[in-house]
């Protein structure tokens, strides 16, 4: 009997060890248990604040609810992306729940709130502000808050990422690539937009100054 007691001793210990509670630190700063979760910090900043030339997002501040759908959207493929898609695919979900709370909790870009009823100059800003209502595109700060601070678990902020994601994600929708938003709410705005007006609302969204009230 005792032959096969400790195979099974085994198998229950390897049970309880796969459903405790992840480390987040561990999982940002070094991968998770599976070697293809690789570390976030590598990629997405010691704080979670993003890499802006090389276009990795900034994750800090962002909605754990948020980054829970990202990443099970990546894992899906309904926001096809080969970099991430077998890194979310690779974590568990302890490991996501684990560190999309923390980086939740980390401090969010404060930006002057600029209402809507604000001069806007510029293509950007008339976008952001204003829309282009004749093409049945509303402005950008309806769904993602003043100054595109982000609303909620659904609405990202904008505010505090580099302008080369934001356009990276238009141009994604433009190209159907990403197609994990609700109703296709982004991807109808994204296909509506020309070139020029991806970069000039991206830039003016990028350029917003954190006035540093959240550190
Ligand atoms: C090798 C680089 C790399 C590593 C490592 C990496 N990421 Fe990413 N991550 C990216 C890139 C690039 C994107 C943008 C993908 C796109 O364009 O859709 C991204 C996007 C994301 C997003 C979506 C953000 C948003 O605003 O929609 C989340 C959430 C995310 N990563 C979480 C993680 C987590 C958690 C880890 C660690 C377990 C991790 N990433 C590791 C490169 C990386
Ligand atoms: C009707 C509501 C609505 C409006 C208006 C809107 N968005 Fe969005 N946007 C969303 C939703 C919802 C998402 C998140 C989709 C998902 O679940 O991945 C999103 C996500 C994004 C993202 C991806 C952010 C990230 O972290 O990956 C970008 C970039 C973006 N929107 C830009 C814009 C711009 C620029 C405008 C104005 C031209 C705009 N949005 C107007 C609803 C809206």
């Amino acid at each position: 009997m005792n032959v096969c007691r400790w195979p099974l001793a085994g198998l229950l210990l390897a049970v309880s060890v796969s459903t405790q509670a992840a480390d987040p630190a561990a999982v940002y700063g070094k991968g998770g248990a599976n070697s293809a979760a690789m570390a976030c910090a590598t990629c997405h900043g010691a704080e979670g604040e993003g890499m802006a030339a090389a276009g990795f997002p900034r994750l800090a501040g962002l909605s754990a609810d948020y980054m829970k759908k990202q990443l099970a959207d990546f894992a899906s493929g309904e926001r096809a992306n080969p970099i991430m898609q077998p890194i979310a695919a690779a974590l568990s979900p302890e490991e996501v729940d684990a560190v999309t709370t923390m980086l939740a909790n980390k401090p969010r870009p404060q930006v002057e709130r600029i209402s809507r009823a604000a001069a806007a100059e510029g293509v950007g800003a008339v976008l952001a502000l204003r829309g282009a209502w004749e093409r049945n595109i509303p402005e950008c700060v309806a769904c993602h808050g003043p100054s595109g601070v982000g609303v909620g678990k659904a609405f990202p902020p904008l505010v505090g990422q580099s302008a080369q994601y934001l356009s990276s994600q238009l141009i994604a929708w433009q190209q159907g690539t990403r197609k994990n938003d609700p109703n296709d709410l982004m991807g109808h705005i994204a296909r509506g937009l020309t070139e020029d007006e991806i970069k000039a609302v991206a830039e003016y969204f990028a350029g917003l100054t954190d006035t540093g009230a959240g550190k």
